[in-house]
């Protein structure tokens, strides 16, 4: 997947993101979004602290001039975190593998921890292909499925 780039989110991204954040199909998988992903003040919101937190490293991902998804990592529970979202236009051609491969070897810091619904297995083969391993499970309310659901809780140390 050559055609993957990295760079700082830009305004005009955020109309795009909107779109796939608000995807019923991505928010079913990615099943602990937000409250209402609808809802667009909060989104602006929180991209607005995304963007000037320095603990917060997020990235928008381009391939072929096409801006394809974000990653970012941010500090939860004195741990540092990996989210990232992508278009479901761009599913199943290892965009997520190739940009977050990039993304890790700009941002150093380790351990990075990662959260994936127990049955989002295309984010669980995501992060097995880029070295992280299964640390625990866990359990949470998922707003997307609207009940408590398993997650895998798993880890990147080196
Ligand atoms: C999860 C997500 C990031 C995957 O992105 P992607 O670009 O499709 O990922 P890739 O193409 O790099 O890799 C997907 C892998 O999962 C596998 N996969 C996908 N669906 C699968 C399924 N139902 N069963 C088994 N394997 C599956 C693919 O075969 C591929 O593995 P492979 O290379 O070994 O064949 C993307 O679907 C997404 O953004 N979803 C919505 C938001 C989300 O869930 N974010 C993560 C929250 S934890």
């Amino acid at each position: 997947m050559d055609c993957v780039s990295l760079r700082e989110i830009a305004d005009e991204d955020l109309p795009i993101f909107f779109e796939q954040m608000t995807n019923p199909a991505a928010c079913h998988m990615a099943a602990f979004t937000c409250k209402d992903p609808a809802d667009h003040a909060a989104f602006l919101g929180w991209f607005t602290r995304v963007r000037g937190d320095p603990q917060i490293v997020a990235r928008t991902v381009v391939c072929d001039g096409a801006v394809v998804g974000q990653i970012l990592t941010y500090p939860r529970e004195g741990r540092r975190e990996i989210c990232y979202w992508f278009g479901q236009a761009y599913w199943g051609r290892g965009v997520a593998t190739a940009a977050i491969a990039a993304y890790l070897t700009r941002v150093s810091a380790r351990p990075i921890y990662a959260r994936a619904a127990r049955d989002n297995v295309a984010s669980i083969r995501v992060l097995e292909k880029s070295g992280f391993l299964l640390e625990g499970l866990d359990r949470g309310f998922a707003n997307a499925r609207g009940e408590e659901i398993d997650e895998v809780v798993m880890v990147l140390r080196a």
